[in-house]
């Protein structure tokens, strides 16, 4: 049995507002990327897919889904402090990456409105949905007397630049995840009510259809160039991003075990779960997926989840920095090692499957 982080007080900005947690390669990120190049993107292989998917985001069909009712306006008090301090974390991460996706597609819609007026649609529709996604995450927060100041993370935030192919292929996958994420959740409590301590999680089956639109534009622009799935490096590129998707999925998830625990719900079943689902989901955009039922892929993953929490003990230690450096450097090499060996488990082609996955 793999150990949960330690427990921490929640730091506060000012008053009720949360201090945004620390950035690490795990933490959701924040990008930017060639506005020009988006604009340029040459989009007539998809052009009737995208032009569908935009009829269907024109149609706005979660618009009244996202109101708080009579459920959410009680007390909340009731709700034991473990629970409820895992409970504020995932509300963070999820707050978080969906206002990262905010951020990059109003960005996306707004630099590229006069050349090329279909995408700059697209990506204003996507940017209304994960504004009101991270928003009721935000109000979600402030039932537990705390919140993100969004203004805030805008300004302060690291940016990561990335070249519009791996914007694509990680917000593709990303999108994906959160899909499979929302609906297993969403599916599992149905059938364990006992555990649905709060009425945010019943929200997520028609939240979760946001998720897999936006998932599908992004297949669609994906298949939109064919240098993304027709040559080697494509092919290259996909998988790493695959893995590193799920490599993070796998990390984060064993890091809060307790919050899975406390919906009822096992970590590790959890999280191969959605990395199964999402890579069969996969193989509809990408050209190669991961060969996960590999014998060696969970066990490699999970020894990689194992490190991580050491990192994390050593890092929470009162060593001095350079001893805590030391000490972290034979768990950074393992992972490193752990991750290649997965990297280069063959493929399963996805092209020569393509028609007969969904
Ligand atoms: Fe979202
Ligand atoms: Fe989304």
């Amino acid at each position: 049995m793999v150990k949960t982080l330690p427990k921490v007080e929640i730091e506060e900005l000012k008053p009720g507002v949360k201090a945004p947690a620390k950035e690490t390669l795990l933490t959701p990120r924040f990008y930017i990327t060639d506005f020009d190049a988006v604009a340029n993107m040459n989009i007539c292989a998809q052009e009737e897919e995208l032009q569908a998917m935009l009829t269907e985001m024109r149609n706005d069909y979660n618009r009244h889904h996202f109101v708080r009712d009579e459920e959410f306006k009680q007390s909340w008090d009731h709700i034991e402090e473990d629970k409820r301090r895992a409970f504020i974390e995932f509300l963070e991460r999820s707050c978080t990456s969906e206002f990262s996706g905010f951020l990059l597609f109003k960005e996306l819609s707004r630099r590229i409105k006069d050349r090329n007026p279909t995408l700059s649609e697209i990506f204003q529709l996507m940017a209304r949905d994960e504004a009101r996604h991270a928003g009721f995450l935000n109000k979600a927060m402030s039932d537990f007397n705390i919140s993100l100041d969004l203004g805030y993370l805008t300004k302060n935030r690291t940016y990561t630049f990335f070249k519009p192919e791996w914007v694509i292929y990680a917000v593709y996958l990303s999108e994906k995840i959160g899909y499979w994420r929302y609906i297993t959740i969403y599916r599992h409590l149905e059938k364990h009510p006992e555990h649905q301590f709060y009425p945010l999680f019943r929200m997520f089956e028609s939240w979760c259809q946001d998720e897999n639109r936006h998932g599908d534009i992004f297949n669609a622009l994906l298949r939109s160039q064919s240098s993304m799935w027709k040559t080697w490096k494509g092919r290259l590129w996909g998988r790493f991003f695959l893995l590193t998707v799920f490599a993070t999925h796998t990390l984060t998830v064993h890091e809060r075990e307790d919050f899975y625990a406390a919906i009822g719900l096992d970590a590790k079943e959890f999280d191969r779960t959605i990395v199964t689902k999402t890579n069969e989901t996969a193989a509809r955009a990408f050209p190669e997926i991961l060969n996960v039922e590999h014998p060696e892929f969970f066990p490699r993953m999970e020894r990689c989840s194992d490190y991580n929490l050491k990192l994390s003990e050593i890092e929470t230690s009162q060593a001095p920095q350079w001893l805590k450096s030391l000490r972290k450097l034979p768990y950074q090499i393992a992972i490193f090692g752990n991750l290649l060996r997965l990297y280069l488990i063959k493929p399963i082609d996805a092209e020569k499957m393509r028609g007969t996955v969904r």
